[in-house]
Order: structure tokens, then C-alpha cells, then sequence
């Protein structure tokens, strides 16, 4: 038998498995749990449209802002300039990979906090229009809560409780999911995010614009061990973050060899870059997966999952896979295309809020700064 779910006042009510259909009032209308969300995202940098169908992806659509690259940073003016021209034909693409149009939508999920507010501006008057104009719900999504839950994409999903670890440009988090949207931050970082401290030593490196992946490639051709940098283990709270340090001894290693880009003898080889990186890179993956595998024992989970921007680095990946075998861990990891900022995991999210019955209403406004609840 399917649960039957209304739509009354812009919100679903699940309708309970015992009523039968009958008795629905013919001024409400239902239909089954099968669910066509269209996700949202324009948090930062990337506009993205999804269209999930009961929680299968049928289109997942990315347009990364390139524009962003040259001032070797996201700028928050032309992020909102580019959102807004972008945003109509990465939806019509999305749709029409999905091959549906919009009438076929049941809801959307758009993006509403953390992240710049021109960029998220854009997005949730796009999703809110749109919502009123198709006589649909929508739903606020936020992005940290949708890095987490785009683990759910994949097939096999976590177990619940599991514990999460959230890299992304802006945030490095440690959270508890003890059941759906019960979350408990167990750490967070003091300063810097981890992704952040990539696309920082990729700018002092002279690397382009987002530092990450391109670190990520560099490291797979340098000595890890060549050069040391500092672990920053002992923090007050244990599943707490830092990543300052690191980044300042990268600085304080490139001034003492004058590799700097801003001196006048600044020359450096590729050998070294390379170094550099990998043991950049080592020395963030040591700290993380540490942390990870330390709360996992804490707290008695049996699942762990990663996620966000830096859960794409290769290391990372395989480092998890290594201890969590090694510790009878079961690992989730989203697939590459659903580490960075995407539409899907907004869908995702979307899904899950509207079959609780939670919606937004139309006087939602973007939070910037707004924590994990
Ligand atoms: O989740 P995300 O797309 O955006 C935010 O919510 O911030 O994460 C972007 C961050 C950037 O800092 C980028 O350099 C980093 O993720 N990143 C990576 C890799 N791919 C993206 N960092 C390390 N290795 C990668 N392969
Ligand atoms: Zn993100």
C-alpha cells in the first residue's frame, strides 16, 4: 500500500496509511510518494539545477563560474551577475535531460543558507517564483545539511546513527546524525576551512583557482615526506580543526627558500612545487581522517561518511578506505560529481523535508551565516 501525501496551504500532509483514499476531501489533492524535486543551487560559484524522480538522479546540471578564476578567488558581485544569467538555461538543461517539463514537478529545493547573499538571492527568488507560479511547494535547504545527505545519493546509504565529516571550501565540520536532521556538531575549525587552506597554498604556489584539485595533482607526483609540516592534533576539544599553522609554515618554508612569488628572485622548480603539495596535502590528510576514525570510536557508530568539496581529494578517499577497513568501519563516500557543490544533493535533501511535510514559506529570506541546526 502508498503513502498518500496532500498538498494544503504550499505544504504536504502524509495522510495516514490507514485512511483510505475515500475520505480525502476532493478540494485537497494527493498523489503517490513517487516524487519529481527539482534541486537548486547557488550558493557560490557553481549554478546548478537537478531534477530527482523518487530519489533516482535524472539530471544533474553544473555551470562552474570560470570568471572567478583570475582573481584566484570566488568575487561575490559577479558570482550574483552570473547566477542570474545562468541560472534559466541551466534549469531548461536539467529539465530537459530529465526530459519532463516543469509542469511534471512536484516541489523544489533551493539552497538558502550559508553562503554569499547576492548568490543566494538569486537562487531562492528563482525557486520561489517559480514555486508560485507552478501552484507547488518549495523548501530551504541548507548546504551543509545537503553535503551530508548527498551520501544518500548513491545506492547504499549510510545506516543511521553515522558520523560525518563535512571539507568544503568554507566549513570543516565533525557532525553526529543520530536520525534524520538530529544532528550534533562533535568539532569544528578554529580558522581556516580545509578546502581553504588548499586554494590558500595554491595561490602562494602561483596555482590557479580552485587550489584543491589542482594540489590533488600535483601531490600524486611529489614526495610526501620531502618536507614536514605540522599536524595540528592538540586542540582543546578534540574533534576541533586548525589549519592556520599548517598554512603559515607553508609560507614561512617558501620565504626561507625564496620561492615566494612576490621577490624579485622568485623561481622555483616543478620538483619542489610538487613536494610541497604532497606534503601539504599529507599533512591535512593525517589530521582528518584521525579525527574521523577517533569520533567514530567515541561516539560507537559503525558508519562513517565524508563529504563536501574536499572529499574529492584522492588521498582522502583512499586514506578512509584504508582505516575504516582496518577499523570494521563501513564508508560512505558521494561519487566525485556529488562532492562539490550540485543541484542533486539539494534535490536530495528536498525530498526528504517535503515527504516530513516540511516546506518554507514564501517569506523565506538567504541567511549567509545561518549553523547546522
Ligand atoms: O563543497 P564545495 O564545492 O564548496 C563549498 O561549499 O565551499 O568545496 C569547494 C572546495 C574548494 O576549496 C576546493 O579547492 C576544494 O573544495 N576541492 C578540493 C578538491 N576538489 C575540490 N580539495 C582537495 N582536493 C580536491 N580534489
Ligand atoms: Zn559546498
Amino acid at each position: 500500500m502508498h503513502e498518500y501525501y496532500v498538498f494544503v496551504h504550499s505544504t504536504f500532509k502524509k495522510i495516514s496509511r490507514e485512511i483510505p483514499l475515500s475520505l480525502v476531501p476532493f478540494s485537497l489533492f494527493y498523489f503517490p510518494k513517487i516524487m519529481t524535486i527539482l534541486g537548486i543551487e547557488t550558493s557560490c560559484d557553481e549554478t546548478s539545477a537537478a531534477v530527482i524522480i523518487d530519489g533516482a538522479i535524472q539530471s544533474n546540471v553544473i555551470s562552474s563560474q570560470l570568471i572567478h578564476n583570475e582573481f584566484g578567488g570566488v568575487v561575490p558581485e559577479l558570482a550574483s551577475r552570473a547566477h542570474l544569467q545562468l541560472i534559466i538555461p541551466v534549469l531548461e538543461s536539467a529539465l530537459q535531460k530529465a526530459n519532463i517539463s516543469s509542469h511534471e514537478l512536484n516541489g523544489i529545493a533551493v539552497t538558502y543558507a550559508p553562503g554569499l547573499m547576492g548568490a543566494l538571492l538569486v537562487g531562492v527568488n528563482f525557486a520561489k517564483a517559480l514555486a508560485f507560479g507552478l501552484g507547488i511547494p518549495f523548501v530551504g535547504i541548507h548546504h551543509l545539511e545537503a553535503h551530508i545527505y548527498s551520501n544518500f545519493l548513491a545506492e547504499q546509504k549510510p545506516q543511521y546513527p553515522f558520523i560525518c565529516l563535512i571539507v568544503s571550501g568554507g566549513h570543516t565540520l565533525l557532525v553526529l546524525i543520530e536520525e534524520p536532521f538530529k544532528h550534533t556538531i562533535l568539532g569544528e575549525t578554529l580558522d581556516d576551512a580545509a578546502g581553504e587552506a588548499f586554494d590558500k597554498v595554491a595561490k602562494m604556489l602561483n596555482l590557479d583557482y580552485p587550489g584543491g584539485p589542482i594540489i590533488d595533482k600535483l601531490a600524486k607526483q611529489g614526495n610526501p615526506n620531502a618536507i614536514k609540516f605540522p599536524r595540528s592534533f592538540a586542540l582543546e576539544n578534540e574533534f576541533d580543526f586548525s589549519f592556520s599553522g599548517l598554512k603559515t609554515s607553508v609560507l614561512y618554508y617558501l620565504r626561507e627558500h625564496h620561492f615566494l612569488k612576490n621577490e624579485n628572485n622568485f623561481s622555483i622548480s616543478e620538483n619542489a612545487v610538487n613536494d610541497i603539495c604532497a606534503g601539504f596535502q599529507r599533512a591535512v590528510v593525517d589530521v582528518l581522517s584521525v579525527k574521523l576514525i577517533a569520533a567514530a570510536k567515541k561516539y560507537g557508530v559503525r558508519s562513517v561518511a565524508i563529504a563536501g568539496g574536499v572529499s574529492a581529494n584522492a588521498e582522502l578517499r583512499s586514506r578512509m578506505q584504508t582505516l575504516c577497513k582496518e577499523n570494521a568501519l563501513e564508508l560512505h563516500i558521494p561519487a566525485l560529481q556529488y562532492c562539490t557543490d550540485n543541484g542533486a544533493m539539494i534535490a536530495v535533501v528536498g525530498q526528504m523535508k517535503l515527504e516530513r511535510g516540511i516546506s518554507s514559506a514564501f517569506d523565506l529570506v538567504p541567511v549567509p551565516n545561518a549553523a547546522v541546526q
